[in-house]
């Protein structure tokens, strides 16, 4: 796949997700192989009205590159000024975010809402485009329902005006995250322009993956949900391509390590609390599938500092399984 200057084989991309995909999660998937990874949506208001805590979302670090940055909005002008102001951190690509289904998104007029005023959408993304010589891309979906599913012309459209790639999420706004993507417009969708085309949704398993770029002809594949609770399905996926082999579920302990690999870099960038705070939706996930999973994850999201957290999921680990009557009780120091 080429964006601009951007040349990956068959890559991996970790999608954006609000509240998800700041740097230390990041980290992760990119040590676990992810090629190209963005930000979660950034607000374009928020940043033209030079809020602070808006743009360090847009932060990144070298060693994330392949990296974009995504921006949302509905309104022409704050895009153009908040692309400038993207540009001025010199990512890799600037993405606009045309498929957020969330009411207080796509009932503005912004992501998914662009869907419904795709003049509207032509106006915005040329105005990103005159901001910045970065590559621009474009993330949507199928369409706003299915009574108006529009990816074709809009994939014209959009090559038409310089988008250097486009993601589709092959959902409509109205199944939200609901229901079976629909990947069968990819070819059609490939048929008809010559930019990249990157394919989301409910992508999870490496031979699925395979499955999706054989069979629809995309030149990418972007992850989301199935990397929160599994990080190393880019590492897994990478493998199976190479050698056609399916690794075996992480252990318990693997997983452990991870999620203290990921506790520890969330402490340095954010601070002990917040990331002790923002780490309780991860436990789940990473312990999938181990009995009494819940009630260690009950246990843990009592404590507000990393210590205690690290060193009962040291204790589990060095045990090989959760001990169902230790963490039935609430933790001595609730
Ligand atoms: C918690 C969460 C936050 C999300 N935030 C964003 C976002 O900021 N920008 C975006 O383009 N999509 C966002 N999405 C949508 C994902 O990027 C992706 O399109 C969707 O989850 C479907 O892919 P998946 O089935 O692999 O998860 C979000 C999804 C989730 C679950």
């Amino acid at each position: 796949m080429t964006i601009g200057s951007i040349k990956i084989d068959r890559p991996l991309i970790l999608a954006p997700m609000e509240d998800v995909t700041d740097m230390p999660f990041r980290l992760v998937c990119k040590r676990l192989g992810a090629d190209i990874m963005y930000t979660e949506f950034v607000n374009s208001d928020g940043l033209i009205r030079n809020n602070k805590k808006t743009f360090e979302k847009m932060r990144f670090l070298e060693e994330e590159r392949t990296f974009g940055i995504q921006i949302y909005g509905g309104d022409e002008n704050a895009m153009e000024g908040a692309a400038r102001l993207a540009d001025s951190l010199n990512p890799d690509i600037i993405d606009i975010n045309a498929g957020c289904w969330v009411k207080q998104v796509a009932g503005r007029g912004a992501g998914a809402g662009l869907l419904k005023d795709t003049p509207r959408m032509e106006r915005l993304v040329k105005n990103v485009i005159g901001a910045t010589k970065i590559p621009v891309t474009v993330k949507t979906r199928l369409g706003w329902d299915e009574h108006s599913i529009k990816i074709i012309e809009v994939a014209k459209m959009l090559e038409g005006i310089g988008v250097a790639a486009l993601t589709i999420h092959c959902r409509t706004r109205s199944q939200g995250h609901n229901g079976d993507p629909d990947y069968s417009w990819i070819p059609k969708v490939k048929r008809e322009v010559s930019i990249p085309i990157i394919v989301n949704g409910s992508l999870v398993e490496p031979a699925q993956i395979k499955e999706v770029f054989d069979e629809t002809g995309c030149d990418g594949v972007m992850i989301g949900r199935g990397a929160i609770d599994n990080p190393w399905i880019f590492a897994d996926t990478k493998h199976y391509f190479a050698t056609g082999e399916v690794m075996p579920k992480r252990t318990l302990a693997e997983r452990i390590d991870k999620c203290i690999e990921l506790l520890t870099l969330s402490v340095e960038r954010k601070g002990e609390k917040r990331a002790v705070i923002e780490m309780r939706k991860f436990y789940i996930g990473y312990l999938k599938g181990e009995p009494n999973a819940a009630k260690l994850r009950n246990h843990l999201m009592q404590y507000y500092e990393a210590q205690p957290i690290i060193d009962i999921l040291s204790s589990v680990k060095e045990k090989g399984y959760i001990d169902e009557e230790r963490f039935a009780a609430a933790p001595a120091a609730a």
